[in-house]
This record gives structure tokens, sequence and C-alpha cells, in this order.
């Protein structure tokens, strides 16, 4: 099947790169001309594990291969995709469909013969109401379907996510669409992979339902972690003594620093805001982002209650910057606000991220970067570990501890164990569990 893949990010480009290893031929698009030459380069523009293989694969097989300009793409699809960007909107916070809208009135323009527009990028449920009527209005010749189709990949393992996920939702009670949906995702149909179809409001809706829940699943542990740490439990205990229970299951349930990344904050807000419009407010997922936004920052506490005094003039080494590992995405990664935070208490901040630093280089300032996190822990006064990249697991405890000021390790992600850390002489506070001092 002949695909057009509209917006060539995170998920038009994973999407597009399965999509044409599936056997399909693909155009993935893009308005940004440095982006697309990239491409055409064999550069990725995004750290994601596998996907430069996957993508010089399909290249090479000739399935594969990148425009600026839809027009051509459209002219020949029988699938096109829209899976451009929905950022919270400056102001309100509500998704800003500009790129949704912009995309849809550009592929009517280009629409010939029946083609399926297929919205994968998150959207408000409505939106595709509202993409249809733009391309009805524009084209009342035009013979299409608009369907929903969100996309549930995780960055950091998005092709594997693609190819195996736990299901496929398919907003459409048009037949032939149906047919050209199923048409599409065949060799996941034929792995079993599950295919929910259902109307396309439902569609919507359940991405923003999913992403909210596991949300509050993150923010639920997070504070039963603050109260671990009151009363003297371990939290990681009690996240594994909930998780075995089948109903609860054990995913998303680690205490950390707040969640963040490019999904997360902004879908939360922006299913709030549908909630308010539509009279039916969301009280608990209100109070998730209220939680989590708050959370952040306060982490820098953690970092003066292990120094045990103000953190002017000292110098904090901070490992991990991206919002999770294996991915080079900056997008609302807790690590923005935990630093400005340490910055706004009087601290100055090293930084060490195994691919994340160019990124963070565009959003955080007066932050030295280190080539590697024994460098970035010289003479700094505390490490903090925002993210738990594998590297980070097995650290040189005795050789850090050699090069610190002060053995203090604030660990936002629980992956030392606070016995072994004393033992080893370290001042170490994690997450919901008992901080530690050597005697
Ligand atoms: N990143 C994720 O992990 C993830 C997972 C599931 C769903 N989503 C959703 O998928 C959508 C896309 O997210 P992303 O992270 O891939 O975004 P992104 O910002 O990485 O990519 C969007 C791309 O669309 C391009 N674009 C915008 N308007 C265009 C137009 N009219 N024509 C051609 N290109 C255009 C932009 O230049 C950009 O490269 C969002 O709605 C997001 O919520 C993201």
């Amino acid at each position: 099947m002949r695909v057009a893949m509209i917006g060539t990010g995170y998920v038009g480009l994973v999407s597009g790169a399965c999509f044409a290893d599936f056997g399909h031929h693909v155009i993935c698009v893009d308005k940004d001309a440095s982006k697309i030459a990239a491409l055409k380069r064999g550069e990725m523009p995004i750290y994601e594990p596998g996907l430069e293989d996957l993508v010089a694969s399909n290249v090479r097989a000739g399935r594969l291969s990148f425009a600026t300009d839809l027009q051509e793409p459209v002219k020949n699809a029988q699938a096109i995709f829209i899976a451009v960007g929905t950022p919270s909107r400056r102001g309100d916070g509500h998704a800003d469909l500009t790129y949704v809208y912009d995309a849809a009135r550009e592929i009517a323009a280009a629409l010939s013969g029946y083609a399926v527009v297929i919205t994968k990028s998150t959207v408000p449920v409505g939106t595709g109401d509202e993409v249809e009527r733009i391309i009805r209005e524009a084209r009342p010749d035009a013979q299409v379907a608009v369907v929903s189709n969100p996309e549930f990949l995780r960055e950091g393992a998005a092709i594997r996510d693609f190819k195996l996920p736990d299901r496929i939702v398919v907003g459409t009670e048009d037949e032939r669409a149906k047919q050209v949906m199923n048409e599409l995702y065949r060799p996941l149909y034929l792995n079993s992979s599950p295919i929910l179809v259902t109307d396309r409001r439902s569609a919507e809706l359940i991405k923003y339902a999913a992403n909210a829940f596991l949300a509050t699943k993150i923010t639920f542990i997070n504070e039963i972690a603050d109260l671990c740490e009151k009363v003297g439990a371990d939290v990681q205990h009690v996240a594994r003594g909930m998780g075995l229970d089948n109903r609860i299951g054990s995913k998303f349930l680690h205490a950390g620093a707040g969640y963040g990344g490019s999904c997360f904050p902004k879908d939360t807000l922006a299913l709030i805001k549908t909630g308010q419009d539509n009279a039916a407010p969301l009280r608990i997922v209100e109070t998730v982002a209220a939680v989590n936004d708050a959370r952040k920052r306060a982490m820098a506490r953690k970092v003066t209650a292990a120094l045990g005094t103000s953190l002017r003039g000292k110098t904090i080494a901070v490992l991990g910057l991206t919002f999770k590992p294996n991915t080079d995405d900056m997008r609302d990664a807790p690590s923005i606000p935990l630093i400005t935070a340490l910055q706004d208490m009087g601290a100055s901040v090293r930084a060490y991220d195994p691919v994340g630093m160019e990124q963070a280089k565009q959003v955080l300032s007066n932050v030295t970067y280190s080539d590697d996190p024994y460098v970035c822990a010289e003479q700094a006064d505390a490490l903090v570990i925002v993210t738990e990249w594998e590297q980070f697991r097995a650290l040189d405890l005795d050789r850090l501890k050699r090069s610190m000021k002060s053995p203090v390790i604030i660990d936002l992600r629980n992956i030392y164990l606070p016995g072994e850390m004393v033992q080893r002489g370290f001042i170490y506070e994690s997450v919901g569990r008992p901080g530690s001092k050597p005697e």
C-alpha cells in the first residue's frame, strides 16, 4: 500500500519506517527541510535505538523515502497519516491543533481518488470531526474517510512497541476505511496483536484516558513514597506488594522525581481542559497534574536535606538529563525544574548525560557539561542521579567517592541500595526509602 506520513518526528519517523518494514511504500514528509536533508543523508534527527538500521534497510529496499512537499506523496497514497505535533497551547495549556489543521488543509488540496486520512497525533476528542469538516469544505468532491489511530509507542523502545503493541486502536465506522486499516496493520494482525475497532471519538479519548491513568499511577506511588519517608517504610516494598496484585500490576509503580516527557504533561493538561469544556471535570487528573508539577522542583530540597546545609556556593553534579533513558528528548524533563531550583538556591550545576546534552543546551543555561560521570563528580559537594541510564547502575562508587568533595548521593531513581551505600561511606538519599548516613 502507498502511505504518506505527514510529520516526521518521533512518531512519524518510527511509524513510517515500521510500515515500510511491513512491506508498504512510505514517503515521510516534513516541513523541516534540514530534518529531511539529514534523513536523506542517512542521519537520524533523534536518538532511538535501532532506528538508523531500520531506516537504512528500508531506504535501500526502495520502500521508504523522504520529502518536504506533501503534494505528490498525498496524491498517490491510499493511506495518509497525520503525525504532526500537538504541543500545549501557550496560555491555557489545551492541545494546540494548529499543526493538525494546517496539515488537514494541505492534504485536502492534494487529494485525488479514494484515500483514508488517519490521525496518529494525540488529539482531543472531536478533532477528527473538525479534520473531516476542513477536508470536505475544501474539497466537496473528495472521496475520503477520516480515521483515528492513536499511537502508544514509548520513546526508547519505540520500534519494539510499534511492532509488538499491546493493542492497535482504530476509530472509524466506515467499512472501506476499516479494510484499509486492516491491510496496513496486517503483519501485526497475523501476530495476534489485538485490534480494537471503535468509533472515532472513543478512539481519540482512549489515548488520553490511558496516558492520564498511567500519570495517575506514577503520581500515586510518588505520594506513597513521601508517606514512606515520614513513617519509616520502604516504597519499593510497598510497590512490590501492591504490584503483585494482578488487578493493580507492577508497571508504573516506580517512585521518582515526577513524570515528564513529550506526552504525559501535555496530555494530562489537554484532557483536563476537555473535561472542563464539557462540564465533566476530571478532578483526579487535575490533582495529579498539580501534584506532579510541584514535585519536580521539590526534589531540590532533598539535596539540601542530604547536605544538611544551604546550597549557596556548592557544586552539584547531575547525572542524567533526558526525561528517561534511551532517548535524547528533553521535552518537559524533570531535570529542568530540578536544575533551575538548584541554581535558584545558589548552587553551581555540572551535568552529564550519555546522549541528551546537545538538546539540554537548548533549554538549560549556566550548566557546565562533562564528558563522563566521573569528571562530572570531581570536587562536587553532592551528586544527583536524575535519569536511570543503564551506565549509572554500575558506577565505580569508590572512584566517585575519591573524586567528590563530599560523598553525598541523592538517587532520585532508587537504583542503589541504601545499606550498601552507607557501608561504602556515602551519605545517601533516595525516594521513599530510609535515608542513610555512615555511623
Ligand atoms: N513522542 C512520543 O513518544 C509520542 C508517543 C505517542 C504519541 N505521540 C503524539 O504524536 C504526535 C507527534 O509527536 P512527536 O513526538 O512525533 O512530535 P515531533 O515534534 O517530534 O514531530 C512533529 C513533526 O511534524 C512536523 N510538521 C508539523 N507540521 C507539519 C506539516 N504541516 N507538514 C509536514 N510536517 C509537519 C514538524 O516539523 C515535526 O518534525 C503528537 O501528537 C504526540 O502527542 C507522541
